[in-house]
């Protein structure tokens, strides 16, 4: 039997994702139609013996989680629970701290993975390659190849290029050492548990007169931890290296982390080209009387998308959304209950819910894709502003209820939740 964990984290993650974080926790927000972590659950229902999903974090239960753990539980067959850490307990102290949940029912072996990461997640191909290396104490970590200056963004991986066994492990290093990076989904089988608490003990000794909360928290170096958190990247992964328990498996499947809006886009447009494959039903088609749709289109049965608009590539469209006469649409997400009113046109933004954007109005943003240019390139994830106080270009994000005037101009905007826009804006953030 076989289980996976989600790292959901909590309401002090997901900054970089604001305003649009502001509104429901980041795993919820949807791409391509489902929230982010309906695509890690539904990748782990194809997994035979999959009998329990559980989420970590330490977002207060809320009605949106509930919702949305009872929809996925009905739709997939498989048991799934939320876990609230009482504290940011760090990537593996809440593993720790819910041992005895996880071991529950006696798993072979089980998955972890970050919930901001998305992908084509390999979950199949890691435990047959784990089987390979002989099974028994194992643990695989899901790699791929970044080019060589953004793999020190990541975890950076230096394996025996033969056997996959990892040598050495350096958690976004300072110098370059790898172009193998750790993608956040693991495969570990039971024992690590023991590891854990050994270095559970450890850091309890070393930091039994540290009382403060953690650099999330207070501000302070966060290399300076509660002595209940353990991380698993540099309390597990940098010993374990080079002792023979630990594996790569690589994948050259489409793999991205989710840290900004502009990321959002990016995997919208990768899930639903895996539609394509998987799902064609929940692509839109063309047809007398429906909008036309250019490429990869998703609207939900509840949208009322006029006839003489033009959606996608690279679109999806939320529930009770409208868009109206000749409306166009193209790589941007448009979210529950948005009204876009006749002739706008809305290219590479997110519009987030309840917002209403006026007639003739422009609403665009500038891509943040990974360089075509450069095999393996991944999103940059870039600061808002520019070392003179600039905002960077980026994807025009709108944040919920907001209005937007007609025959206006938005472009490389940011307006956060509820605000009524007086006219056009550019490279603004609107607060
Ligand atoms: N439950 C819980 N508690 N979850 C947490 C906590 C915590 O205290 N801290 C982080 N997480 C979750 C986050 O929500 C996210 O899904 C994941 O753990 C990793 O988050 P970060 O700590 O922000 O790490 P990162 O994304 O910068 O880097 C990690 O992921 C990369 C791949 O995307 C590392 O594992 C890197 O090595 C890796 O390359
Ligand atoms: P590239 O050649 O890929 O750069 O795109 P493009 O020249 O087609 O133009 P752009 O990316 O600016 O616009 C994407 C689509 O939106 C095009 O098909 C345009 O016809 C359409 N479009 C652009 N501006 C407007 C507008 O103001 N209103 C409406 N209704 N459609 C627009």
């Amino acid at each position: 039997m076989i289980k996976t964990i989600i790292l959901i984290g909590g309401p002090m993650k997901g900054t970089r994702f604001r305003p649009l974080s502001l509104e429901l926790p980041k795993p919820l927000f949807p791409v391509a139609g489902y929230p982010i972590i309906y695509h890690h659950i539904e990748a782990c229902s194809k997994v035979p013996h999959m009998k329990e999903v559980i989420l970590i974090g330490f977002y207060q239960p809320n009605d949106a989680l509930n919702k949305f753990i009872s929809n996925v539980q009905q739709e997939f067959k498989i048991q799934v629970r939320y876990l609230q850490e009482y504290t940011a307990l760090g990537t593996a102290g809440g593993l720790y701290h819910f041992r005895d949940q996880i071991l529950a029912g006696n798993p072979d072996s089980f998955f972890v993975m970050n919930s901001d990461v998305c992908g084509d997640f390999p979950l199949k191909e890691m435990l047959s390659f784990t089987v390979q290396k002989g099974g028994g104490s194992h643990c695989t970590v899901l790699g791929t190849e970044a080019t060589r200056q953004q793999s020190l963004n990541y975890g950076c991986i230096v394996e025996n290029k033969q056997s996959h066994e990892i040598l050495h492990y350096v958690e976004k290093p300072e110098t370059y050492i790898s172009t193998t990076i750790n993608c956040g989904v693991y495969l570990f089988s039971p024992d690590i548990f023991s590891t854990l608490e050994k270095i559970f003990k450890k850091n309890q000794e070393d930091n039994y007169n540290y009382k403060a909360g953690n650099g999330w928290f207070t501000g302070c170096d966060p290399n300076t931890q509660m002595k209940e958190t353990i991380r698993l990247e540099q309390d597990i992964f940098v010993p374990m290296a080079g002792s023979g328990k630990l594996y790569v498996y690589q994948t050259d499947r489409f793999w991205s982390q989710i840290k900004t809006s502009g990321a959002a886009i990016y995997a919208n447009r990768h899930y639903l080209a895996l539609y394509q494959n998987w799902h064609k039903e929940r692509l839109a088609k063309n047809g007398e009387l429906k909008p036309q749709i250019i490429g990869d289109v998703y609207i939900h049965p509840t949208a009322d998308v006029h006839p003489t608009a033009v959606l996608g590539p690279n679109v999806s469209v939320g529930k009770h959304a409208t868009i109206g006469e000749g409306a166009r649409v193209r790589e941007s997400i448009v979210l529950e209950g948005a009204v876009l009113q006749d002739h706008c046109c809305v290219l590479y933004s997110v519009i987030g819910w309840n917002v209403t954007i006026g007639q003739w109005t422009r609403v665009e943003g500038t891509p943040n894709d990974p360089n075509p240019n450069k095999p393996f390139a991944k999103v940059d994830v870039k600061d808002t502003f520019s070392p003179e106080g600039k905002l960077n270009p980026s994807i025009t994000v709108i944040g919920s209820n907001v209005q937007v005037p007609s025959e206006v101009i938005l472009l490389n905007a940011m307006v956060l939740p509820d605000k009524s826009l007086g006219g056009s804006c550019k490279n603004q953030i609107i607060l």
